[in-house]
């Protein structure tokens, strides 16, 4: 968390205080909240995962591929992983949903070709330290499209 840039998130460059704040605070393992190493069978170690808002009953994630691992297509594996953990261990799950910055265009093609739809799209939503506020995007995958591999559209009217 503290030897990487995380240029689409609100807190870009994690410090050593500010996670081990998240720590005691809950943030990475608490009623709502897991966390996960992401270990790939063939590359070893490739980033972290955690899951947030798990007694809501439709957990959001947050996915942190290392720098090394970016730019190689992993996401989408990673992403497929989580949907069978999260709908094949907690069975009161019915929605798994993610949400990125609008211009994060790599998680975006990854959602979208990995089966979750796009569901909102909330203008000037996601702060940016130095800058405007940009566009946060909501996407998420139902559990009878995870079972089925289908897609169930959304119908804006
Ligand atoms: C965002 C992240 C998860 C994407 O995973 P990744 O495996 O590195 O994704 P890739 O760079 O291989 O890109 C995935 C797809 O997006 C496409 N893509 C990447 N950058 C793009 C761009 N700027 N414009 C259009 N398409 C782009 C790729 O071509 C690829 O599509 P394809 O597989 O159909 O060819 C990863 O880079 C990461 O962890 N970044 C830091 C943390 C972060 O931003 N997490 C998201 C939190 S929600």
């Amino acid at each position: 968390m503290t030897g990487e840039v995380f240029p689409f998130h609100v807190g870009a460059r994690p410090t050593r205080e500010h996670v081990e704040e998240g720590i005691a605070a809950g943030r990475y393992r608490d009623e709502d909240n897991d966390s996960f190493w992401i270990d790939h069978s063939e590359h070893g170690r490739i980033g972290f995962f955690r899951l947030e808002d798990l007694s809501d009953g439709a957990p959001l994630f947050d996915l942190r591929l290392a720098s090394a691992w970016r730019g190689r297509g992993l996401a989408r594996e990673v992403v497929r992983a989580a949907a069978d953990r999260v709908f094949s261990t907690m069975p009161e799950v019915q929605r798994f949903e993610g949400q990125t910055r609008e211009d994060n265009r790599a998680m975006r093609r990854v959602f979208e070709t990995s089966g979750w739809v796009q569901e909102a799209y909330y203008r000037e939503g996601w702060p940016v330290a130095a800058g405007e506020p940009l566009g946060s995007v909501a996407y998420s995958i139902l559990r009878r499209d995870w079972e089925t591999g289908e897609v169930t559209p959304l119908r804006w009217s």
